[in-house]
């Protein structure tokens, strides 16, 4: 009954408006003391709740379609417009163009058989979901996950990385090389996050011993999902997405595609720590850096094999 008036409720809200104020209020009430919201003054709440209320129709008419492979929520970003993708657009645009791929990179996998699936994370290689919230440095995050994977599968020791070393070494101010496993290379390696707990916003990687190690990176030949599943079996590959849609903000569960979204203006990092099918549609399932009450659990699975969806293949590397 309550669904039937809710969709009501879609169906009519341009003409009728069928959700009272009331309601609504209610709604908006109850999602910011479940998200812990509260704003400094009243035109603030005003200005978030306008976009709050934006995104409220727009999730309840997604997840009515019966077409569509995901579905989305009023999460904790659902008062806000694109301040989290932007962030990391405008450090992104730099790092993509020091970490641009170049021609000469076309690596050959031999003739591995590779499963049909893969999940480092039933391997135990996959750390804590992280939240990027200090610096916004998707690409900090999601290069040092891809350091600490890495470090687990030569040395079985799983230990967490200084995402705040990366920042300061490698992708905020860093040496200009190949990918940015090769600045790790650089610097020695990562040591922990606790010998390295935050930025100094300059690198300084000699203040404690590095624990996690790379001899390198590899870059994937753009758009070329078939390298990167061969890639992902070795080891969990860093990926830059277009993070800057609604529906990626607010996204909740399932495979994530929209045709809106960009294949080679990528803004967002993001750990790629497997792969999969499901109902013959083929996902990566990929770590995001906003916590864990976004998507599931912190995961996001994307859409593979579909035209290099959000460019999850135009700028991946990892670890060698
Ligand atoms: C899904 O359905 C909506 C209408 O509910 C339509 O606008 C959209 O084009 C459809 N998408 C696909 C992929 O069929
Ligand atoms: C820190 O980085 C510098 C510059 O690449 C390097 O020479 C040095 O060995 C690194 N320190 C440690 C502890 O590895």
């Amino acid at each position: 009954m309550h669904r039937q008036r809710i969709l009501f409720a879609i169906l009519g809200i341009h003409i009728t408006g069928a959700l009272s104020d009331s309601e609504l209020d209610g709604a908006w009430q109850k999602w910011m003391g479940l998200n812990g919201k509260t704003y400094p003054n009243r035109v603030s709440e005003f200005t978030h709740r306008q976009t709050w209320e934006r995104n409220y129709w727009r999730v309840l008419e997604h997840n009515s379609r019966h077409n569509s492979t995901f579905r989305m929520e009023l999460n904790f970003l659902a008062d806000q417009t694109f301040e989290r993708a932007s962030i990391a657009s405008a450090k992104l645009t730099e790092d993509t163009l020091r970490f641009q791929p170049e021609s000469d990179i076309a690596v050959s996998f031999n003739d591995i058989l590779l499963p049909d699936s893969w999940d480092w994370r039933t391997k135990g290689a996959v750390t804590p979901v992280n939240e990027q919230g200090q610096f916004g440095d998707s690409q900090a995050y999601a290069a040092g996950e891809c350091v600490e994977s890495f470090s687990f599968i030569k040395t079985r020791d799983l230990v967490v990385g200084s995402s705040a070393e990366m920042h300061d070494c490698c992708t905020a101010t860093g040496f200009a090389t190949k990918t940015v496993f090769d600045c790790v290379h650089n610097i020695g390696g990562l040591c922990t996050d606790r010998d390295y707990p935050s930025s100094y916003e300059q690198c300084y990687n000699d203040s404690c011993t590095p624990v996690a190690k790379v001899s390198g990176g590899q870059k994937l030949q753009t758009g070329d999902e078939e390298a990167m599943k061969s890639a992902v079996y070795l080891t969990p590959v860093l990926a830059f997405v277009d993070g800057s849609l609604t529906s990626f903000q607010l996204y909740k569960e399932g495979i994530y595609s929209d045709p809106y979204c960009s294949s080679s203006t990528v803004n967002h990092a993001l750990q790629v720590v497997g792969y999969g099918s499901l109902n013959g549609m083929d996902y990566w399932i990929c770590r995001n850096s906003w916590g864990l009450y976004w998507g599931m659990n912190g995961y996001i699975t994307i859409a593979r094999n579909r035209r290099n969806m959000c460019g999850i293949a135009s700028f991946s590397s990892y670890p060698v």
